[in-house]
């Protein structure tokens, strides 16, 4: 079962001494502590220790990093490293003080819930959260022009001089809400659409199909090559072919541009970004990328946590008043929404399918399961073979 199987039961003694507030204290007074130390987890969760808690201690958990206001002892801040995870253009401009923040190039917060806090951590966020997407592809933006380093402070990849119009993409902070559904449910379209790739011999074209929604044409020309020209809906990333090998196909459900295939590649993305708190499963085991002289900011058990905690977030309901007008009008605008083309793309319902357990063929139901199948390298993928070999290997790996 590898990484998938955390939902195995484990000693309550084991839960009491990581949540416990009798041990925080003592760690907050243990003579060994430095005075003045301030960090926003003290105790990390070990690789493999994410096998021995309960599922609800693991989302406690992963609650406490999204909400955790992380600082420097923690390993916030990336000095040499862009929020794309890149080195910096200029190495020799560190983002220490006063670099170290920057709202629109990030870092840019303390917290995950700084942003997603309305009307609760994993929620949507005030216009002062915006994010200014792409922004941070740039060392820090100063838009100075005096410095014609590319992607350091005012220049574009072209060479051009950027704008406050045309630097980045401002963006609204968005919930996650029923997100791990929408994770689900993309993991079992992209089976679906994986089946029907693998089932298009050369020389035949195909619709690839979903849950009754087409995806366009898919043609296995007859010299093995693929061409995905007609195919409709995925992002580019997943329509890449290179001779012989297939477009990939998967569905990316988050963030703007649909380039993400999962919540955790978005959270490994935005921890980053944001807080310049590094995951090790992106930068390395051991490894300090960032050069803030800590290693290992979050393991891959952490990554899992606050990855389930946001999977685990309700689904928004719909509340409808009793007032009969009130009530009447919101069923003419149902009605008026799929009248006039809106659920053509807003699609009432795609339910999940029963036995559709991609990562865990063979399992009756479906499973949300981390990490995803589909992950991008960078990020944990299922199997032992891709967990950190310092992890203590679970028996059931
Ligand atoms: C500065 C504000 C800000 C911070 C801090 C922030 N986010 Fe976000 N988040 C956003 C915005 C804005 C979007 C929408 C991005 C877009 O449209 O491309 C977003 C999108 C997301 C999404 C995608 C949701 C979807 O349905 O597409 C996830 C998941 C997410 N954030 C997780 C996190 C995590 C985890 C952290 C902490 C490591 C974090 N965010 C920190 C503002 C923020
Ligand atoms: C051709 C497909 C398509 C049609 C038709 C369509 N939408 Fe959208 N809609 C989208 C996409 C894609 C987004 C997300 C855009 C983004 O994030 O930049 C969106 C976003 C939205 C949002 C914002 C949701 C949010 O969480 O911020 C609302 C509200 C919305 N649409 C309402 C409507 C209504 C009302 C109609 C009919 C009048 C409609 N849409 C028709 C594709 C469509």
């Amino acid at each position: 079962m590898g990484t998938t199987a955390l939902l195995r039961a484990r000693p309550l003694a084991l839960l009491l001494a990581l949540f416990p507030p009798v041990a925080t204290l003592a760690w907050s007074q243990s003579p060994s502590n430095k005075i003045g130390s301030e960090k926003a987890v003290p105790g990390h969760l070990a690789d493999g220790e994410e096998y021995d808690l309960s599922l609800q201690a693991l989302i406690a958990y992963g609650h406490k990093l999204f909400v955790a206001r992380f600082t420097s002892e923690d390993g916030a801040g990336r000095p040499l490293t862009k929020g794309t995870g890149a080195p910096l253009s200029d190495p020799s401009g560190p983002l220490v003080f006063p670099r170290n923040f920057n709202r629109l190039s990030d870092p840019d917060s303390n917290s995950c819930a700084g942003c997603h806090d309305l009307p609760r951590p994993g929620g949507g966020g005030d216009m002062a959260s915006h994010v200014f997407v792409l922004g941070q592809r740039f060392d820090f933006l100063t838009f100075d022009h005096d410095d014609a380093i590319p992607l350091r402070g005012a220049v574009d990849e072209s060479g051009k001089f950027v704008t406050m119009a045309n630097a980045f993409d401002v963006r609204k902070t968005i919930g996650m809400f029923g997100s791990g559904f929408i994770e689900m449910l993309a993991r079992q379209m992209t089976a679906d659409l994986g089946a029907e790739r693998d089932g298009t011999p050369p020389g035949t074209s195909r619709t690839l199909w979903s849950k009754g929604v087409s995806f366009g044409i898919l043609s296995h020309n007859a010299d093995g090559s693929w061409d995905t020209s007609r195919a409709q809906g995925l992002s580019a990333l997943s329509l890449v072919t290179d001779g012989a090998a297939p477009p990939s196909p998967i569905l990316r459900p988050f963030a703007q541009a649909s380039n993400v295939v999962s919540l955790r590649q978005l959270t490994v993305n935005a921890l980053n970004q944001h807080l310049g708190m590094q995951a090790e499963e992106r930068f390395g085991l051991g490894v300090d990328a960032d050069g803030d002289g800590i290693a290992n900011e979050l393991t891959s058990a952490d990554t899992t946590a606050i990855t389930i905690f946001q999977a685990t977030l309700p689904v928004p309901g719909q509340v409808i008043p009793s007032d009969p007008a009130v009530r009447s009008a919101i069923l003419r605008g149902q009605q008026l929404f799929s009248q006039i083309g809106c659920a053509t793309c807003h699609i009432p319902a795609l339910p999940l399918t029963a036995s559709s357990n991609p990562g865990m063929p063979g399992r009756p139901g479906w499973i949300y399961s981390e990490p995803s199948p589909y992950n991008p390298a960078g990020n944990l993928r299922p199997g032992p073979e891709d967990y950190p070999y310092a992890a203590r290997r679970s028996a059931s790996i």
